[in-house]
């Protein structure tokens, strides 16, 4: 800490910290137009002028230091700030009272009050550009652009999008889509970060135009005619006068826009934001606090709602009679349900009863679906879909370190030296946190190895990209490993004091020369030698890894091998390091946390320990079966062998995204009794006797756990659509028509038994979760959590770690004379999975409308295909007929095809076959054959989509080529250039 005065006023400080973030925290008032916390100095506004030892700085790009006398309203001062932002207002016409970013918060209104601005010494000067409406999410209006560079910073550095810049040498400068395109048809992601960062209403969301205030929604030419009026009377007002007009109209705004924070319901970033509405209207979601993403979003997040206030919402419940559905009362249906379930019950016995609960569900709801089958109905029969992703990391993780979650946070993954990626196509299924990494990358020096089949962004930008055969990364992670410790590369150290097994270990590495590998994988042997090495010098490495491992038969084990790398060299224990499996689902890592598992109750505390069993038994005075039940693999065999006979589901569209999917379809076509429980009818209701409709995550409370083990609460933005109930509650309503007897009034309620009965969980209550504050399990009883796993020991008894060896079996689907394809698979940027939620949102629809096969140049020149072909594709399993996009993002004769698609899902294409340690089926090892029909349509992905674009990368916003133009001087007297970029 050092001393510094501020007016005269000694203040402390932190030696390097910024100028404009210490006067802030002293509530100094201080304009700054370009400067966001999140964004570091942008410098492009010279609003933030400041004398320091008498000399103008800019307090955004300065540093503090040790006694320095910092003046914030000196005469020189204050003529210089308003010089600057008299350059900023001629570039934006003020008419607050009719602007829907008139909400408080608009930067170029306060600092015009800041400021006292009475008038305009630079006239407003219209600049030759058109307002671009052309993305469907949100306009620019060049015209109220103040070229302050906010938006390129985020998109050019914290997105790495890569989209925006200006054109600082134009005599009109403008910001510019990949350097002169349409928003339309430019490399624009639609993540929103500019949106989110602008500071005045030049870029806008379209659900904020003419929603927003009270004046807005009237006629153009009678908004124009208003403004008019405003700038008429300016010059004899000034802007004072005009401004209170506006604060009184913001005022009233207040009264009917909430704010209300959430958690997004797509991916397991996390990503926490406020949601504002007006009614049931969506204005805008505004990122800015939350402990995973600040102000980042991807387009999910940030656009894609449209399901909430979607027509098609079911709101009623529906009862097959006759086989057809037909409305019926909450009390009917729910009626019938526990009948139902208790006549089969009592009838085969409590196991012919099986549960899935959801990961899009909230933790609280999950808990009580398991008490629902365990407590009540007294059966282990319960799962959830993590089993269908993420069950392998999490066996893999509890063999060799003894927690089954990512072993550290994201920063730890920023932080890192060195990041590897193997079978994640982070950039899509994961954005924010590629954000971190594309950031690390590109501006502080990071590495990145990406292991992946086909090239996807992170490949692109990786300084190695790794193409092995599919399903071979355990055998190159293994030889790495082996490598490492032939050649004196191994952490010996940190092995000695914290890891067991090593002999044993190496014993069994020993097939996994650097000569097998490269013939199993085809990888050059050159090339391992460059990744062992990379590893090797890295001073700190995270491993982050998907489906693309995970959904193999040997999932598990390659998941060991990852773990097994991680330990041989150190990676573990520091920030920096450590294992990060990116959880699917917003909640899929919760809804094991919380026991949806047919072995684990929740904590992941054995259903087979009498010690656990005694604790929930006292807790929930009842008698608990002690044998596994099944899991929703088994389930689905279960059924076909005629064993289990009802289910209850919810928030799950298994009939599409379990393997196999016809072959699920014929189960679920043979229960006796099947509940279904959405807020649209799925495929999966389709098979339904009974379907209820509950609510989406903005029509409740709860909570939701991240991929980094985060704990956040979800408040109700909305009141439940009329008809529909949250999910917890149609639980409770269930399990008390069976007898339970439970008194829940809140959410809240059921965390607090929860915390009770979990020890990874004793400390997490509601009043620690408020607002923004997470918790990173597992919370001790006073509330400490742990961002970083293992920083005292491994979650052994001996607190040691243990090393696991592996070894090596083929994949279950290869490719043959009759099927001689490999059929890969995964998600898109833009949807959500089999797109239930997403496709309900207009714009991403308009971005992409459909599934689609991509196939290499290589197979399209040979089979005669371009972009929009039709083809059939068909499995040893199932066939599906799509359009193929020709892409050199896929390689050779193997194929990709993304999972949005409810007519067409990949998964009527992949196998039974299943991981041996968890059930995971092997959604990656698929085999087809490829039909070429005679239809060729227009290509699957129109022209808009940003995958046509062309980003132009720059070091952000460049405003030393600002300072370069002729026109430029430095506002005031004497400005010197201390700090620049
Ligand atoms: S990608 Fe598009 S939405 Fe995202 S910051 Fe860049 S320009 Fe804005
Ligand atoms: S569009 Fe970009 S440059 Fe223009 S005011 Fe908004 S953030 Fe600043
Ligand atoms: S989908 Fe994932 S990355 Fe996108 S906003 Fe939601 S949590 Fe964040
Ligand atoms: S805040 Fe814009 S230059 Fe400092």
């Amino acid at each position: 800490m050092v001393n510094v005065a501020i007016d005269g006023v000694i203040q402390k400080a932190e030696q390097n910290e910024l100028l404009v973030d210490l006067i802030n925290r002293t509530g100094t008032p201080l304009p700054h137009v370009c400067y966001h916390p999140q964004l570091g100095p942008v410098q492009t506004c010279d609003t933030c002028m400041v004398e320091v030892g008498g000399k103008l700085v800019r307090a955004c790009a300065t540093k503090v230091a040790d006694g320095m006398a910092i003046s914030t309203r000196s005469t020189k001062t204050k003529a210089a700030q308003v010089e600057a932002f008299d350059r900023i207002l001629c570039n934006h016409m003020l008419y607050c009272t009719v602007c829907d970013n008139n909400n408080g918060n608009c930067t170029v209104h306060n600092t015009t009050k800041l400021l006292a601005i009475e008038h305009q010494t630079i006239p407003f000067r219209p600049k030759p550009y058109e307002v671009d409406s052309t993305n469907p999410f949100y306009r620019y209006d060049p015209d109220q652009c103040i070229l302050c560079g906010r938006c390129v910073e985020a998109c050019q550095n914290v997105e790495v999008n890569e989209t925006l810049s200006i054109n600082w040498e134009d005599p009109n400068p403008r910001v510019l889509w990949d350097g002169g395109s349409t928003i339309g048809e430019s490399s624009c992601v639609s993540c929103g970060h500019c949106v989110t960062v602008c500071p005045c209403n030049a870029l806008m969301e379209k659900t904020m135009l003419r929603h927003a205030g009270f004046f807005t929604g009237l006629r153009k030419s009678t908004l124009n005619g208003m403004i008019d009026i405003v700038k008429g009377i300016e010059p004899e007002t000034g802007y004072g006068a005009i401004l209170q007009v506006s604060e009184a109209e913001e005022a009233m705004r207040e009264h009917r826009i909430r704010k209300t924070k959430t958690v997004c319901t797509y991916c397991g970033v996390g990503c926490s934001f406020d949601v504002w509405t007006k009614d049931r209207h969506i204005l805008k979601i505004v990122p800015e606090y939350g402990p995973a993403n600040g102000i980042s979003t991807c387009v999910k997040g940030k656009f894609g709602w449209g399901h909430i206030n979607s027509e098609d919402r079911l709101t009623t419940p529906l009862i097959r009679e006759a086989g057809k559905f037909r409305a019926a009362t909450w009390d009917e249906a729910l009626n019938l349900v526990a009948r139902r379930l208790s006549e089969m019950k009592a009838k085969s016995g409590p196991d012919s009863l099986a549960f899935i609960s959801s990961s899009k569900c909230t933790n609280e709801e999950s808990y009580l679906m398991q008490k629902l089958a365990r407590a009540v109905i007294g059966t282990n029969n319960i799962d959830n879909c993590s089993r269908y992703c993420q069950s392998p990391a999490t066996a893999g993780l509890f063999r060799t370190v003894g927690y089954g979650g990512d072993s550290g946070s994201i920063p730890d993954m920023e932080k890192a030296d060195l990041v590897l990626i193997i079978g994640s196509n982070t950039a899509e299924s994961h954005p924010v946190i590629a954000t971190r990494v594309k950031s690390s990358h590109k501006l502080n020096g990071q590495k990145l190895i990406v292991s992946d089949l086909r090239e996807n962004e992170m490949a692109r930008r990786a300084d190695l990209f790794l193409h092995p055969k599919p399903g071979t990364d355990l055998v190159w992670l293994s030889a790495i490993s082996r490598y490492l410790l032939d050649n004196g590369l191994a952490h010996m150290k940190f092995l000695d004091q914290w890891v067991n097994g090593l002999e044993a270990y190496r014993k069994s590495l020993e097939p996994f020369t650097l000569d097998f590998a490269s013939r199993i994988t085809s990888l050059p042997e050159e090339t391992l030698r460059k990744v062992a090495h990379t590893i090797a010098e890295a001073e700190n490495m995270c491993i982050l890894w998907a489906m693309g491992v995970t959904q193999h038969s040997q999932g598990s084990d390659t998941s060991t091998a990852i773990s097994n790398l991680l330990l041989i060299t150190g990676n573990y224990m520091r920030p920096g390091t450590g294992a990060y499996p990116l959880r699917g689902h917003n909640n899929v890592q919760g809804a094991s946390d919380h026991g949806a598992m047919p072995n684990m109750l929740p904590g992941y505390q054995s259903v087979d320990d009498a010690e656990v069993r005694k604790r929930f038994e006292a807790g929930w005075k009842v008698k608990l079966p002690s044998t596994k039940g099944l899991d929703n693999h088994q389930m689905v065999e279960a059924i076909h062998q005629g064993k289990l006979k009802a289910m209850y589901l919810f928030g799950e569209e298994m009939s599409l995204v379990d393997s196999n999917a016809n072959y699920v379809g014929d189960a679920f076509a043979k229960l006796d009794f099947f509940v279904v429980q959405d807020i649209f009818f799925s495929n999966t209701c389709r098979y339904a006797d009974v379907v209820l409709p509950g609510a989406p995550s903005l029509e409740k409370e709860g909570t939701f756990t991240s991929t980094e083990r985060r704990i956040q609460r979800l408040y109700e933005v909305l009141e439940p659509l009329e008809g529909c109930r949250p999910d917890w509650k149609i639980v409770l309503d269930i399990a008390n028509r069976l007898g339970a007897n439970w008194h829940y009034q809140h959410p809240s309620e059921v965390m607090d038994e929860i915390a009770s009965l979990t020890p990874m969980f004793a400390g997490v209550n509601y009043g620690r979760l408020e607002g923004y504050k997470s918790l990173q399990w597992p919370v001790a009883a006073d509330g400490t959590d742990q961002p970083l796993l293992y920083t005292k020991s491994f979650a052994f008894p001996d607190g040691k770690a243990r090393l696991f060896p592996v070894s090596v079996i083929p994949a279950s689907d290869q490719p043959d004379a009759n099927f001689d394809l490999h059929l890969n698979n995964g998600r898109l940027l833009e949807h959500f999975h089999e797109g239930n939620l997403t496709y309900r949102t207009g714009g991403i629809r308009e971005k992409v409308p459909d599934t689609f096969v991509e196939v290499s140049p290589e197979l399209a020149e040979e089979r005669g295909i371009q972009s929009g072909t039709w083809v059939q594709l068909v499995s040893r399993y199932g066939q599906v007929r799509v359009r193929a996009l020709v892409t050199d993002r896929v390689q050779g004769r193997e194929l990709y095809m993304p999972m949005n698609s409810v007519e067409s899902p990949v998964n009527r294409l992949t196998s039974s076959h299943t991981d041996p340690v968890t059930n995971t089926p092997a959604f990656k090892e698929t085999s087809v054959h490829l039909n070429v029909l005679p239809e060729v349509g227009e290509g699957p992905l129109p022209r808009v989509n940003s995958r046509f674009g062309h980003p132009t990368p720059q070091q952000g916003v460049e405003v030393e080529r600002k300072w370069k133009r002729p026109d430029y001087a430095t506002p005031g007297n004497g400005l010197v250039q201390l700090q620049t970029k």
